[in-house]
């Protein structure tokens, strides 16, 4: 037994929805919280599967997590000496678990992470994570299936180049820095508005960093940080994911709470579908075609188009007039769900990292399965955008990042139903 989501199409969605606090963010915040001793609070905490896992992993590691759901905050009490250990079970279930990493080994000089699962999109190495540190004097290795990193004099700073820029190994090797001796300069850095999110909250805490918003940071270690309370940023995906909505379903949504200066290329994408799109000061509006022009989106780090939201591309292209061209940068595997989408009836053809999605008029209903967060929310959109019923298995993937997904659905008038099968 497990939970489906059923939809019936096709349907147009319409309504407002509100965005909670950004999933990739707050994740990370509350791992930065390690950094302090003392009880710190983040607020505009989404109610997603990923937070629970978090606050489960903090606990673990000695910390007092008080989750208020209702007030969407939490506190954590973090204890003069915290554990440094995060187990297998929470990292296999999350990989975001591993961004403990930089925190513990700077504040206990050792930590020990499990090696990490989580989505089914690609490889997600760690190399990145690992150079930076040992550049920060930090000995590492690989021990039953755990890495475990060892500093027993303390970091140091350092300078170091990213391969590419990626967004967790930015913000652990961020995170780290902050306590380590002396300067550390982190080049072509990630700046992902949650990373830019981190900062501003590390530097609440006392920390010394600039180039905030560049793919240079600068950080000057201080000896201490302070706790303190901090708002999570707006989560970008969860507003496009319902910007894509209107675009596919040919509806009007008015996504409150959102920040749309986060989405530029994103926005301007959709105008090339077709959409009209109207900004005001709490968010935006987008108001979807009878049909959408394909459009040819390359995924890139920030800010460029992002990867989390391309499947929702390969969705608006598979209905659209015409052909749009998909490439992904970020992630090598991540097409699992275009079979999944043919199901529907969509044309792709697939060619190393670039999908050819030709479009057609109507998608039909079929049973599917989601092996990741946005292409479960993709195959459901697809779904409402379908001839008769479509069934989304693997759910509980949205859980983790879609908080009230089913109520949000059904309050921009969709047919769509949750239940055991
Ligand atoms: C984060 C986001 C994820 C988003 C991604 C890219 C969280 C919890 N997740 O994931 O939603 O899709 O950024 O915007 O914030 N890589 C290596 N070695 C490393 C690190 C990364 O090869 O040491 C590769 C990965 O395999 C991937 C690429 O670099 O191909 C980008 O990964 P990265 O930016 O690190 O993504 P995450 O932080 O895992």
């Amino acid at each position: 037994m497990e939970d489906v989501i059923a939809v019936s199409g096709p349907s147009t969605l319409n309504g407002t929805v509100r965005v909670p606090g950004a999933k990739n963010s707050v994740l990370k915040l509350m791992a930065a919280t390690l950094l302090a001793e003392g009880e710190s609070t983040i607020t505009n905490v989404p109610n997603i599967q990923d937070v629970w896992i978090m606050a489960e992993l903090l606990r673990r590691l000695g910390c007092a997590v008080d989750y208020d759901v209702e007030a969407a905050s939490v506190r954590i009490d973090v204890p003069p000496m915290p554990g440094h250990q995060a187990d297998y079970d929470l990292v296999r279930a999350m990989r975001a678990s591993i961004s403990v990493l930089g925190p513990l080994v700077a504040r206990c000089r050792r930590a020990e992470v499990a090696l990490p699962g989580g989505d089914a999109i690609g490889s997600r190495g760690l190399d990145m994570h690992r150079a930076g540190l040992e550049l920060m004097g930090a000995e590492i290795s690989i021990d039953h299936g755990y890495l475990i990193a060892s500093v027993p004099e303390g970091l140091s700073g350092a300078r170091h180049i990213l391969d590419f820029p990626s967004v967790g190994a930015t913000e652990n090797l961020m995170m780290a820095a902050t306590l380590a001796e002396g300067r550390t300069v982190l080049d072509n850095a990630a700046r992902e508005p949650e990373i830019t999110d981190i900062a501003e909250m590390l530097i609440e805490m006392g920390a010394d960093i600039s180039g905030v918003g560049t793919n240079t940071l600068v950080i000057n270690g201080v000896p201490s940080l302070r706790p303190v309370t901090h708002r999570v940023v707006p989560d970008r995906i969860v507003a496009g994911t319902w910007a894509f909505a209107a675009a596919v379903t040919g509806g009007t949504i008015t996504i409150q709470d959102a920040d749309a200066s986060a989405l530029t290329v994103v926005l301007d994408k959709l105008v090339q579908a077709g959409c009209a799109v109207t900004v005001d000061t709490d968010g935006f509006t987008v108001k979807g075609p009878e049909r959408p022009e394909p459009i040819n989106v390359s995924t890139l780090p920030y800010p460029g188009f992002p990867t989390d939201l391309q499947p929702f591309v390969v969705a608006l292209n598979a209905v659209s007039s015409g052909s749009g061209m998909v490439t992904e940068n970020v992630f090598e595997a991540r097409w699992g769900f275009t079979s999944e989408l043919a199901r529907l009836g969509a044309v792709v053809r697939l060619d190393g990292h670039h999908a050819l999605v030709q479009g057609v008029p109507r998608l039909s209903g079929a049973p599917v399965v989601a092996n990741d967060i946005r292409a479960g929310a993709a195959l459901v959109i697809a779904g409402l955008a379908a001839e008769g019923t479509t069934e989304v298995r693997g759910v509980d993937h949205i859980d983790r990042g879609y908080e009230r997904f089913m109520e949000n659905l059904r309050g921009l008038g969709a047919r769509a139903v949750r239940r055991r099968a």
